[in-house]
């Protein structure tokens, strides 16, 4: 029987779960994929550190490098993270050495993606990366092949769990902010940093792979993203008593020939299938020609959805299944204009805590008219304790940047109590 030497580098959650998966399911795996992935080095940061994994002895590799130049080894997975240090190294290197490389980094490949498959492409090896995306949800695979026929002209959904549990928990229990994340640090779907996934460049990074993906283009940084801090508990409530939920989305989308990508809350309506993801699951939507509208939805991190991934880019190079990283050689993709979201149209909600006095009211509806920007709805709520008032607006589609000029006008005047809110609605 065929067999692939594997080298697995990075030992932590993802590493030694896929460590114990490939050895109590190399039997099944062999059979299927008529080749038998063999492992036979793995290596960590520090070699004494107490691992729930049976390590053999010969097994265990001093340094990191040492894997991109060994002369049996086939595939590296590199689980070590983080989109330089060790793992860009490891990758080139291994690349450059005519390794095939499995990798759950999405952080190395939103920033050196292109570069890598320039080289994977040129030594005739695998640069594949499902688990970076998504985790357990079979979104890249997707793209490349269940979906190759379809011309793509949008891709968006929640494509990270921890703020989607934050959300969802401060939605369904009576909990701010604050209380939420640390249940979730405590539960282990947030990290001890959580700020990658707050700030929404955790999704930033997996929807400029999905979108060069999409649409057959290189990487592209031009992307818009605001993450999940400043939402609370009030903007949940005053969102489901209009009828939407907030939701960190992720959008990428061809309009006119522009490619827009951007990562921000959202005011969904609460009837519609996005809104109804909730706590750590991710959501894709593709909408595509011919196919139409296509959804993934599942587990999108933790060990034993990524290992899915892992392992099925593990089996399409034990098949001699080498395609193209980005789907299309580098000559191939397009150096595609993605357009700033500034001239977008949206329709918004926009929250303003002000002191209780009259005159507020109209000098903030005569901002909105001196920028063009009709009101759809208005919903001001006094708080006679607190000398206060809540004013909700819901605007009119209008352009970003009339958006934008009016919470830069508004934030300029002294009866404001505390930061404006803007929180673009979906109104698809
Ligand atoms: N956790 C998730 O749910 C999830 C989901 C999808 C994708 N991912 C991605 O999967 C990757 C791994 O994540 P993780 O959660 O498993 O991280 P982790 O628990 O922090 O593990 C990182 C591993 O890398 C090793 N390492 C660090 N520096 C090294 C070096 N110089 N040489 C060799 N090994 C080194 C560490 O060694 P020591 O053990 O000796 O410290 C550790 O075993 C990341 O790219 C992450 O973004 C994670």
């Amino acid at each position: 029987m065929k067999k692939m030497n594997i080298a697995i580098v990075g030992l932590g959650n993802i590493g030694s779960y896929l460590f114990k998966y490939l050895n109590e399911n190399k039997r099944i795996l062999t059979e299927k994929n008529n080749c038998t992935p063999n492992i036979i080095f793995v290596c960590a940061k520090n070699k004494n550190r107490r691992r729930n994994v049976n390590i053999k002895q010969g097994q265990w590799l001093n340094n990191y490098l040492d894997a991109t130049k060994h002369k049996d080894i086939d595939i590296i997975v590199e689980l070590i993270g983080g989109s330089d240090g060790p793992a860009k190294k490891l990758v080139f290197n291994a690349l450059k050495n005519k390794k095939h490389v499995v990798t759950a980094n999405k952080a190395l490949i939103a920033k050196y993606g292109d570069q890598l498959a320039k080289i994977a492409e040129k030594n005739k090896v695998n640069l594949e990366f499902e688990a970076a995306v998504c985790g357990g949800l079979p979104i890249i695979r997707s793209l490349k092949e269940g979906l190759i026929a379809n011309k793509i002209s949008k891709i968006h959904g929640i494509l990270n769990g921890t703020s989607n549990y934050i959300l969802s928990s401060m939605d369904k229990q009576s909990k701010n902010f604050n209380e939420v994340l640390n249940n979730a640090k405590n539960l282990g779907y947030a990290e001890a940093n959580p700020s990658a996934d707050l700030s929404g460049e955790d999704v930033a990074a997996k929807l400029k792979i999905l979108s060069s993906l999409c649409f057959n283009s290189f990487l592209n940084h031009n992307i818009y993203v605001e993450g999940i801090k400043d939402i609370d508990k009030t903007d949940i409530d005053n969102a489901n008593k209009i009828g939407y939920k907030i939701k960190l989305l992720g959008y990428a989308e061809l309009i006119k020939n522009k490619i827009y990508q951007r990562v921000h809350p959202t005011l969904i309506k609460k009837t519609s299938y996005v809104a109804s993801i909730d706590g750590v699951l991710n959501a894709v939507i593709i909408d595509g020609v011919p196919v139409g509208q296509s959804i993934i939805q599942g587990e999108g991190a933790g060990p034993s959805a990524t290992t899915s991934a892992l392992v099925s880019d593990i089996s399409s190079i034990l098949r001699g299944n080498i395609k193209f990283p980005f789907s299309l050689s580098n000559k191939e993709r397009k150096k595609l204009f993605f357009e700033n979201i500034s001239n977008r149209f949206f329709s918004a909600y926009l929250r303003f805590e002000v002191i209780d006095k009259p005159g507020i009211l109209s000098n903030i509806t005569n901002i909105f008219s001196k920028n063009k920007v009709s009101i759809k709805r208005l919903i001001q709520t006094p708080n006679k304790e607190k000398k206060s008032s809540s004013i909700i607006i819901i605007s009119h589609k209008t352009k970003n940047d009339y958006l934008n000029k009016i919470i830069k006008e508004v934030i300029k005047k002294n009866y404001l109590k505390r930061k404006p809110k803007l929180i673009r609605i979906d109104e698809d």
